[in-house]
Formats: structure tokens, sequence, C-alpha cells
């Protein structure tokens, strides 16, 4: 698409590198239904609604910025996600992508596991009242603390990231009596396309136990030789917002060799393998996510025929999607405060939050999408990059969009697909108050996690 394909081109067009910037195709009031979640549609008046709800009626009474997470869509991705695997199969979000005693409840309602990998989630996922047994804790330096807490709570599995937490497993379930079941987390050797801090599967990095130099095999034989541990399974996850299936599949090939490798050595078949999560979402009009439907199938046939191949009786397939779950659900709502034009490089638009409430532009030079969504405008395109409020000139939340150029203060302006490692990266970098996440759902909506506040600050401030 060139610059030319809109009539009007954006402002400063004539200076920007050619080829580079394109101005919008499609009107800037359309809502792209791939980065948006279900139920929200713009108004008679223009003004974007979810859940049934008018962002300017929720801005009023939560105020800027928030996370608006749509509670109907969050509930039909788990069951999209739970029909496609069927019950051969388990599905674990993944709460690192967000949780909180809402989510959790919603996870148990709709049938789901719960993928923890700290003592903070774990006590969440308990506190909520998730079963022990649906709960899989997974975590490359679990504290021994964590571990007794883990094993004592009864979690139906412990994913095993290195020699010494196999001891260290193995002796606290010995020690409680327990015959903990553990999967044992590998490296498959496979360089995920996707952002170097996010890929997870490559030899050198910190996660998993190496399947290369025969590592993996061993840690296999010392789990199956100690007392306290069952093991059930093998697993892998190679990273995160991928798109292309070829990673998972050489995955999943890798781990059934291991499967067919420990059949011939011990004359065990281990009855579950888990390929982890990772699947991409749409942040702007150019990504094409994948359906649950077709990645169960994609997954299912691959591990189907390689086990065929092999020998080996079908294992029990797990997922672990956090972000294809959770992120399309939820957008941050802003008010816009200072624009600024640049001339002749683009328009800065300043919102009320910024890195603080989401981290993903700054660490991985993520793209989002943004829209004016407290009203429609005819105005032409103008390009912008949209800021925070922070002290430093990293802090971004879009690199490049196009925005209204009749954009004014006041106006409200909303991030799609913040529903993922948005609210659970947030900081409170120069002391910003983390925002609130609001539940939304037929025409209610309901604060899940409050607004920080400063004597929230303060009272962690001891000194
Ligand atoms: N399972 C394991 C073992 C994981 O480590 C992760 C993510 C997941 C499942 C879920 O992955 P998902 O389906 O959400 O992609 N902060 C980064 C993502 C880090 C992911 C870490 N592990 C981001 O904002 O992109």
């Amino acid at each position: 698409m060139s610059r030319s394909a809109h009539p009007a081109g954006p402002r400063h067009a004539d200076v920007l590198p050619e080829g580079h910037y394109s101005a919008p195709a499609t009107d800037l009031n359309e809502l792209d239904a791939k980065v948006w979640s279900r139920t929200v549609t713009r108004d008679a008046d223009g003004a974007l609604t979810v859940g049934g709800m008018e962002v300017a009626r929720l801005a009023e009474e939560f105020g800027t910025p928030a996370y608006f997470l749509d509670e109907s869509d969050f509930r039909a991705r788990c069951r999209a996600w739970a029909d496609a695997f069927g019950p051969d199969a388990d599905v674990f979000y993944a709460g690192k992508a967000f949780l909180s005693r809402a989510v959790v409840r919603w996870l148990t309602e709709e049938g789901l596991n719960l993928d923890v990998c700290s003592g903070g989630e774990l006590a969440t996922a308990l506190d909520a009242g998730m079963p022990a047994e649906r709960i899989a804790f997974h975590g490359n330096n679990k504290t021994v603390a964590e571990i007794e807490r883990a094993v004592e709570a009864g979690v139906g599995r412990i994913v095993l990231d290195s020699f010494q937490e196999i001891v260290r497993v193995a002796h606290t379930a010995q020690r409680l009596g327990i015959r903990q079941r553990v999967q044992i987390r590998v490296t498959v050797g496979v360089e995920a396309h996707t952002h170097e801090f996010i890929a997870t599967a490559h030899e050198d990095q910190k996660f998993g136990i190496a399947l290369a130099g025969g590592q993996a095999a061993e840690a296999v034989r010392r789990a199956l030789t100690l007392d306290g541990l069952e093991l059930i399974g093998i697993h892998s996850h190679i990273g995160s917002q991928i798109f292309d299936m070829a990673g998972f599949e050489v995955s999943a090939r890798r781990v059934v060799q291991l499967l067919a490798e420990v059949r011939d050595e011990h004359g065990v078949e281990l009855p579950e393998i888990d390929l982890g999560g990772g699947l991409g979402i749409a942040y702007t009009s150019d990504d094409d996510p994948r359906e649950p439907h077709e990645i169960a199938k994609s997954l299912g046939d691959i591990v189907t025929r390689e086990c065929e191949a092999a020998g080996l009786r079908t294992p029990r397939i797990s997922v672990e999607p956090g972000r294809a779950i959770v992120g399309p659900t939820a957008f941050t709502l802003y008010e816009v405060g200072t624009i600024k034009p640049l001339e002749g490089l683009r328009t800065y638009v300043s919102v009320d939050g910024g890195m603080s409430d989401n981290i993903r532009t700054a660490l991985y030079d993520a793209e989002y999408s943004v829209a004016l969504v407290s009203r429609t405008s005819d105005a032409e395109p103008m390009l912008v990059r949209v800021v925070g409020k922070h002290c430093e000139s990293g802090d971004i939340v879009v690199k490049d969009a196009f925005l209204p150029s009749d954009l004014a203060p006041g106006d409200l302006i909303a991030v799609p697909a913040t529903g993922a490692y948005c609210r659970s990266m947030a900081s409170n970098y120069n002391h910003a108050l983390r925002p609130p996440v609001v539940a939304v759902r037929d025409g209610q909506a309901r604060v899940i996690v409050r607004r920080e506040t400063e004597e929230d600050l303060l009272r962690l401030d001891v000194g």
C-alpha cells in the first residue's frame, strides 16, 4: 500500500520517507474487528461502546487511563480453546498474561486449567478457588518455599526446569509423603520467529533442559529413579506472539522423538506432552492469527502422525495460551493531554498513561493500533506517535499510527489488544498509579482490579 492510497494523504506526507508510512486505506472511524474485542462497536453518535456501555460514560465513572476487559469475549475465547482441543486434551490459561481473582473464577467456570509461574500467581489462583489439581506450576528458578507451597497445595503438575529442581521437588514431595506429578521442560532447539526476548526454545537461553547432548534424556533418567516424582510427560514452550505453525511442528516432532527414546530405554510410555503457549494475536490489521480449531487440528495431526511413525500411543496433549485468550479482550482508554505537531516529522500525542501501563512497545518494539473513540471524525488522517507522560523519550505507546487531524485535548483514544502483558507488566515508574481493570458485560461494568492510589504507594514506603 502506498501513501497515495488515501486521497488526502497524511499531514507532512511530502517529507516522510518514501513508502515507509502509508496512509490508511480505510476510514479511520471504522473499527477492524480483528483487533477489537467482540462486543466493541460504535453507537449512533459515533462513540465506541463495549459490552453495551459507552466509553465516555466508562471514562467518567472509572477515570483514565484504564483497561476495559470484555468479559463475554474472554469467556467465549476460553470455550473456543476448550472446544477446539476437546475432552482428550487440556487447556491451561497462562496466568502471566493477566491474572486476577475474577479471571480465575471465569477460568474455573469455563472449565480451563491454569498455568502459574510464581508464588504470587499461585496464591491468587488458590485464593479465588481454582482447584489445585487444575494448576500447573512453572518457572526456571522456583524457590524452595514456592515448591513446598505448591506440593502442599496439591498442584496437578510441576514443570521441572533444571537438574537442581528435579532434586528439590523430589525431596519436598518425599518429605511430605506425596508423589508429585511432574513434567520436564525441554528446549527443543527451535528458533521461533519472534522478538529475541520472547523466544524460548533456542539453545542459548535460560529455560528448560536441552534435548541436545542428551541432557533431557538424562533428566528423564534421574526423574524416573526418584520416589517423590511421578513423571507424566515432557513440556516445550517455544516463544510468544508466533503465527507460523512450523516451529510448533518441529517442537512436537522432537518431543515425540524423546518419548520414543524414553520408551526404548526405560520401557515407559510417558502419557502426556505439553506444547506450551505462544500463539500470536492481531495487534494491527496486518496480523492474521489462527483460530483455536486450526491450531488444535494442526498440533493434533502432527503429534498423531509422529506417534504412529514411532509406534507410540498418542499422548494426551496440553497447551498454555495466555495472550491468545486475554490479549484481544481488552483495550486501554486514555485521554489526550497535549498535541505537538513537529514540522516535517510527525505529531506527538501525549496521553495520561504510558510505559507504566504498556511497556511492550519500549521493550519489544511491539506494534499497536489506536483509534479516536469518543467521537467520529471526517478530518484528514495525520501521522502520530502516541506517547505517555513519563520522563523518558522511549515512553512510546503506539509508534506509528494515524489519527484524525482535528484531534484535540480531552478526546478519548483507545489502544486495542492490551489484555495480555500490559497490566501484568505495569510498573510504578515515576510513581505512576497503575490503572484499574474494569470488566464490562451486558451493560454492566465492574472494577476487578482497582486503580492504585497514592496511599498504596506510600504504604510501602516505610523509611
Ligand atoms: N507457557 C509458558 C511456559 C510460558 O513461558 C508462556 C509465556 C506461556 C505459556 C504463554 O505464552 P503466550 O500464549 O501468552 O504467548 N511479556 C512478553 C511475553 C512473555 C511470555 C512469557 N511466557 C510479551 O509481552 O510479549
